[in-house]
């Protein structure tokens, strides 16, 4: 447990990743119906870019640093608003701090809906606890997110997020990660799922894809149009010293998610780019020559 997620927070990862979250959180507000939030690795809930950590690893001035003052392009718009809008929102006196991904849904979730906080370490998940114990809709519990998921689905509002976000210190964490989430999408296969990787090593990232889409398409009759995988990385995948690239794969996208992705990538691969070779993609995780094969056998 030597993951610190203060010294990533607003990093080109955090950016894919929660504004991911925050359109498919939108969607979900869309109807009035109340909606579950799982966070099954929270982390502390939000980052003071000021901190300590912050200032020695300043991920977030290449990041999110980026982001705020630039002017964006008419078509990436309607992706990117409500994700700064927030962001602005929380920094009324100039960027000074983030939103982890339970604040991001603390700030977006209504009265009626719900959200269940998993966090394994012990001084984070004190943090975590202290930050939302006023807000009666949030549970916050010092517990193995992996354990938790499928325990935790379906849960009561049938409507929901279960967000997955490992620190990747482990080798073994795509496959700790995909043990969980066939638990869970098994129990509750119409809930959204957003599983976050890295892509330090693309065949792993590539293989965890096609395995998860493999399986959810034979095995649970999921339609493959409702798999997508959003992936940035700012300079080549190859090359040395910090994270290069990262993504996620959702399933039970909302249907509008493709489509405001495809708009807000191209420009934010260009904002974001640390060197050569940068590029994103956002494709269903499965070539149509796996489809046809699926389709022949
Ligand atoms: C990448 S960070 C989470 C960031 C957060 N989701 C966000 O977007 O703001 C991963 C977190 O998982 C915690 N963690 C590691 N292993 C865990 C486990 N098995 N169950 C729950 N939390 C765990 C780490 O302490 C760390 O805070």
């Amino acid at each position: 447990m030597n993951y610190r997620h203060a010294f990533h927070a607003g990093n080109f990862a955090d950016i894919l990743k929660h504004l991911v979250l925050t359109l498919c959180l939108e969607h979900l507000k869309a109807k009035p119906k109340p909606v579950r939030y799982i966070d099954s690795h929270s982390g502390i809930g939000a980052y003071d870019l000021a901190s300590d950590e912050a200032e020695r690893s300043p991920e977030w001035k290449d990041g999110v640093g980026k982001l705020l003052n630039a002017d964006i392009p008419e078509e990436a718009r309607p992706a990117l608003e409500p994700y700064l809008n927030l962001i602005r929102e929380m920094n009324p006196d100039g960027l000074k701090s983030y939103p982890g991904s339970p604040e991001i849904a603390a700030r977006l979730l209504r009265e009626n809906d719900r959200m269940h906080l998993c966090e394994l370490h012990a001084a984070d998940s004190v943090t975590l606890d202290d930050r939302y114990k006023r807000d009666k809709r949030v549970k916050v519990e010092k517990r193995d997110g992996y354990k938790a998921i499928e325990a935790l689905v379906p849960p009561p509002e049938k409507r929901g997020l279960v967000l997955v976000d490992p620190p990747f210190e482990d080798r073994d964490e795509l496959a700790h990660m995909a043990e969980a989430v066939m638990g869970a999408i098994g129990k509750w296969p119409t809930g959204t799922y957003v599983f976050w990787r890295s892509l330090k090593n693309l065949w792993a990232a590539d293989r965890f894809d096609a395995g998860l889409a493999h399986w959810l398409i034979t095995e649970q009759g999921i339609d493959p149009e409702k798999i997508l995988r959003a992936d940035l990385w700012v300079r080549d995948l190859a090359s040395e010293g910090k994270l290069a690239g990262a993504g996620v794969v959702i399933v039970n996208p909302p249907w509008t998610l493709e489509e405001q992705l495809v708009g807000a990538m191209p420009w934010l691969a260009d904002t974001l780019a640390q060197g050569d070779g940068y590029g994103w993609r956002v494709d269903g995780a499965f070539t149509d020559e796996d489809l046809e094969d699926l389709a022949d056998d």
